[in-house]
């Protein structure tokens, strides 16, 4: 596609950095080959650096986000236990559903579409009966709600300790400040294609020495083969210590470029990471305010760091708007809820089109296409 790239400002996949991208353009190489055990072994590291979590077990295994959710779920959950998740949009409704298919009873703990439920409400929801499972969204692709995830796990170690606690980060780690174990998290899950910066296609998850034991002392195996901790587990440490092994083949190629995007974000220091993505999103959202738009979360303190969503204004048709944009050559991305998709429209902002802001000018470029689609003639339905 070369000559055709507009620029891709979508809440993933997210622009590459050229180092990123010329890394997965190794030729064929083994996947035992001394060179790629010591870059995988390295990527395992590296993944600890980045979750904030020095003794997680991180898991990089061939498939997408999704893959992370059935994964929790097939090896956590038993048939029949309960597991609660904190919903603030459809990635809470999908996880709930995978979940489901692995036999856990879901309650979900919900909010109105751009709120989330308070601190106070999920508490009350987590004391009701005994849970194996909290599972919290940490931002909602949807709705780009943030949630507190450091407040809610300090509530669980509290009231209910036993509760494992699974944070599906796939558009916050890397950008959303995440420590996994000062904040007691068991799972933290990811997909290589949002703030990590690499083509998707890679499960990403750092799972705490707890939740693997949980696993281990199961009484029934868990209904997956491809997603079973027992299988992998052997070959993340194997490749750890430099050693070859095989359960089934790595993304060679794609585990060469999420290595070299993990140590640009672990030389940058994860705290600059963090701040340079809450200053790209208010830069973002100062911009969408003064212009008279209205975002989707209720309040700027529940509105993520790594997308804005936002209502499209009155007598805008929002097809027309997001064309105009993509033909002043940046792509954004329509409504995800189903009941509100066609009310608002959403933009990523993570990686280098957060943190390079000086050198590629991402998200000027970015508000200067939205603010001169916003110019069309306007239309007389107030409805949209
Ligand atoms: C919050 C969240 N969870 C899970 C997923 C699923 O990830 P994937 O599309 O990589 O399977 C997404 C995808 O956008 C997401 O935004």
């Amino acid at each position: 596609m070369p000559g055709s790239h507009k620029l891709c400002m979508i809440p993933g996949p997210v622009e590459f950095d050229e180092a990123v991208l010329a890394a997965m353009a190794a030729p064929a190489t083994s996947h035992v080959s001394p060179n790629f055990i010591e870059t995988f072994g390295s990527t395992i590291e590296l993944c600890r650096k980045v979750f904030l979590a020095p003794n997680g077990q991180p898991f990089i295994i061939a498939g997408s986000g999704t893959l992370t959710w059935d994964i929790t779920a097939a090896n956590l959950v038993e048939p029949g236990e309960n597991v609660l998740v904190v919903n603030t949009g459809v990635f809470g409704d999908w996880f709930g559903e995978c979940l489901g298919v692995y036999g856990a009873n879901v309650t979900h703990v919900r909010a109105p579409f751009g709120a989330r439920p308070s601190l106070e409400e999920i508490e009350k929801a987590l004391t009701a009966k005994k849970y194996k499972l909290i599972t919290v969204t940490h931002v909602d692709t949807s709705t780009s709600v943030f949630v507190d995830i450091k407040s809610i796990a300090k509530m669980v170690k509290e009231k209910s300790p036993d509760t494992l606690i699974a944070l599906d980060g796939v558009c916050s780690v890397g950008a959303e400040e995440i420590r996994q174990e000062e904040w007691g998290l068991d799972v933290v899950m990811t997909a290589s294609q949002k703030a990590l910066g690499t083509p998707p296609g890679l499960a990403i998850m750092v799972v705490s020495q707890r939740a693997l034991e949980v696993a281990a002392n199961r009484k029934a195996e868990p209904r997956t083969y491809f997603g079973s901790f027992k299988k992998w587990l052997p070959i993340m440490k194997q490749y750890e210590a430099r050693k070859p092994s095989y359960f089934a083949t790595p993304s060679v190629q794609l585990i060469l470029a999420l290595h070299t995007s993990l140590k640009q974000l672990v030389d940058q220091g994860m705290e600059t990471r963090f701040a340079k993505h809450r200053e790209a999103s208010k830069k973002v959202k100062d911009a969408l305010e003064k212009w008279g738009l209205k975002l989707v979360p209720h309040s700027r303190d529940i509105a993520a760091n790594t997308l804005s969503a936002v209502y499209y204004p009155d007598g805008i048709k929002g097809p027309e708007l997001l064309q105009k944009i993509g033909a002043a050559g940046v792509v954004v991305a329509g409504g995800l809820h189903p009941e509100h998709a066609a009310k608002y429209f959403r933009i990523g902002h993570m990686n280098v089109s957060a943190v390079n802001e000086a050198e590629n000018g991402h998200l000027d470029k970015t508000l200067h296409a939205i603010e001169s689609a916003l110019k069309v003639k306007r239309h007389p339905s107030p409805s949209l």
